[in-house]
């Protein structure tokens, strides 16, 4: 007999999120949220776990179903760990990704290269109900170092910036299935698979 799966509702209307979020999750039907017109949220916490937690909260109680959130963002060392939860936002309310990049080199202008230390940070939440008491919460780190000028085209954000020392380029100048398997939210859902399947075993 084939197991229906269980719906789950991603709380992002970013199809390239669903898609990587599908592959990695194959136990879960994964729904957007876009499907019940969950109206944005303002991600008024000072750290990611907050953030991640007010939007799956957000979602499983507009859409009476367990919902998955993420929230990530680049910290860097030299800036006091700026601009992590505001890295979409770091040159203004609606900023582009380039505007936000010109913002954060003109900030290490002058730094050199040993103290320009950075990753980007990835936790996922998952609420069964809005309720839940008991979310299950994963994390991922990808350490790399802040370039002195953009470089490749793939990806988003602030990939253009970040050098990563392993593979000697930029994450814009990786292909998608190689960042996926290094990125920080490739390990956050990594940790998340597993705790899943530890949870399953009860
Ligand atoms: P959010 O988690 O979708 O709110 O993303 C926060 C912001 O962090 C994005 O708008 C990007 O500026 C940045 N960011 C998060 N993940 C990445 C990544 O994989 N590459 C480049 N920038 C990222």
């Amino acid at each position: 007999m084939t197991q229906m799966k269980s719906a789950l509702v991603l709380a992002s209307g970013n199809a390239g999120k669903m898609q990587e979020f599908q592959a990695l999750l194959p136990t879960y039907s994964l729904v957007s949220q876009t499907l019940f017109n969950v109206p944005e949220i303002e991600e008024t916490g000072t750290t990611f776990v907050e953030n991640a937690i007010l939007k799956a909260r957000h979602t499983a109680k507009i859409s009476n179903l367990p919902a998955i959130a993420d929230d990530s963002g680049l910290v860097v060392a030299a800036l006091h760990d700026a601009p992590a939860v505001y890295s979409a936002r770091y040159a203004g309310k609606g900023a582009t990704d380039s505007e936000n990049i010109a913002k954060l080199l003109r900030e290490l202008d002058g730094i050199s290269t040993i103290h320009r230390h950075a990753y980007f940070f990835c936790v996922l939440v998952l609420m069964r109900h809005a309720e839940d008491p008991c979310p299950l919460i994963a994390q991922g780190r990808w350490e790399g170092v802040i370039l002195e000028e953009p470089r490749g085209k793939h990806g988003f954000g602030y990939d253009p910036i970040f050098g990563v020392p392993s593979h000697s380029c930029s994450a814009a100048e990786l292909t998608l299935e190689i960042k996926n398997t290094l990125s920080h939210r490739a390990q956050a859902l990594a940790q998340l698979q597993r705790e899943i399947s530890q949870q399953a075993h009860h």
